[in-house]
């Protein structure tokens, strides 16, 4: 085979993503052994900005946002990774789970270029691309692999025994961990979003000052359950009986209270994962998701994870909302034959069980 025929018959994704508040694009090509994935380029516009004054994602302006950017980020997305139309092998968009409005957006905006370039389409799941990640950043990495998935929206445990295959042992009964930071970011005043703020504050606390509880439900379980610590975390810097929105007691200790609750937090995460890790007796354990993008988790799971089992930890670009997890997991998807109909429309649910 001449090395031009191989360059066209590699595949070469389009991948979007806009389940929430980032308008992304990427393109990823795998190399010639068909191991690694290579990213080309991947635009995230973030659109935290317009959502800050209303302390969380507002789905509807969030909708806007995403029609405005969602074809200046694909044009970017080819420019950047000097790729021509014609040199695309497939596109791939995330349909679920996320803010349906905003799913639709870049999901109507792929299946239109798929239909209009003639190229085949993929519909990748926004969890599954989160435990993508892993493979993309660590192409040598053993499987079957353990990996959380903490964000914004999700918070649950997977084993994954292949690229394409991913089973859920474990997943929050309540909030979500990012969604955790974000309350206690709003409650200490911190502002939105919460997480890489609240981590911030912590770098000046003790996190031993408070102990806020780590709730468990057994040997065997691998669920979460975070609104106990957002509470006791709401009573101590407000008082149990505050009104909502009530002023901080004058005399908490930000630093201190965002330190002691990083530290439960990551306490909870990293135990419930090196659990199942040691449950289904895996090689590799990984986080993925926003909420993986915390220096003080990233360095727990890394210490207190046993000799046997490899850590791999994606890059932050590769952890927090990004589209070149949707085009890698869409190229594994086409080659394996799993092109979907343009029919296909958004689903806002949770994976369930497995894919
Ligand atoms: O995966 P992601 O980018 O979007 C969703 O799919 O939700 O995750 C966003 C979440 C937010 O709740 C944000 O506060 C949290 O991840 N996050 C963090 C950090 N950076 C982002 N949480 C804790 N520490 C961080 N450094
Ligand atoms: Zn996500």
């Amino acid at each position: 085979m001449s090395p031009e025929t191989r360059a066209v018959e590699r595949p070469v994704v389009l991948g979007i993503e806009t389940s929430c508040d980032e308008t992304a694009a990427a393109v990823v090509a795998r190399t010639d052994d068909g191991g690694t994935d290579r990213i080309l380029s991947s635009i995230v516009a973030s659109q935290s900005k317009l959502h800050e004054r209303w302390g969380g994602v507002v789905p509807e302006v969030a909708c806007r946002a995403h029609l405005e950017t969602i074809l200046p980020v694909v044009q970017e997305s080819l420019a950047k990774a000097s790729v021509a139309r014609e040199q695309l092998t497939g596109i791939a968009a995330t349909y679920g789970p996320g803010l349906v409005g905003a799913l639709l957006v870049g999901l109507s905006a792929a299946k239109a270029l798929a239909f209009a370039w003639d190229l085949p389409f993929t519909a990748v799941n926004h969890i599954h691309g989160h435990v993508y990640a892993v493979r993309m950043a660590h192409p040598d990495a053993e499987y079957p692999h353990v990996v959380l998935v903490a964000s914004g929206g999700h918070t649950a445990i997977y084993v994954s025994r292949s690229p394409l295959e991913l089973r859920l042992v474990g997943s929050t009964v309540d909030d979500a961990a990012g969604e955790a930071f974000d309350k206690v970011g709003s409650i200490l005043g911190l502002g939105y979003p919460g997480g890489p703020r609240v981590e911030c504050a912590a770098k000046d606390g003790n996190p031993k000052a408070f102990a806020f509880p780590r709730s468990g439900f057994g040997a065997g379980s691998f669920d979460f359950s975070f609104s106990g610590i957002k509470t006791a975390v709401l009573y101590h810097c407000r008082g149990q009986n505050a009104p909502k929105g009530g002023a901080l007691r004058p005399d908490v200790n930000v630093a201190d209270v965002a330190a002691s609750f990083q530290a439960a937090m990551v306490d909870v995460l990293v135990e419930r994962t090196l659990a199942a890790a040691a449950a289904f007796r895996v090689p590799t354990v990984a986080i993925s998701g926003g909420v993986a993008a915390n220096g003080a988790l990233r360095e727990a799971l890394a210490r207190r994870a046993p000799r046997s089992v490899r850590v791999c930890i994606p890059p932050m670009s590769l952890c927090t909302d990004n589209a070149a997890m949707i085009a890698g997991l869409g190229a594994r998807r086409l080659d394996a034959g799993l092109e979907d109909d343009l029919s296909i429309e958004a689903d806002p649910t949770p994976i369930r069980a497995e894919v």
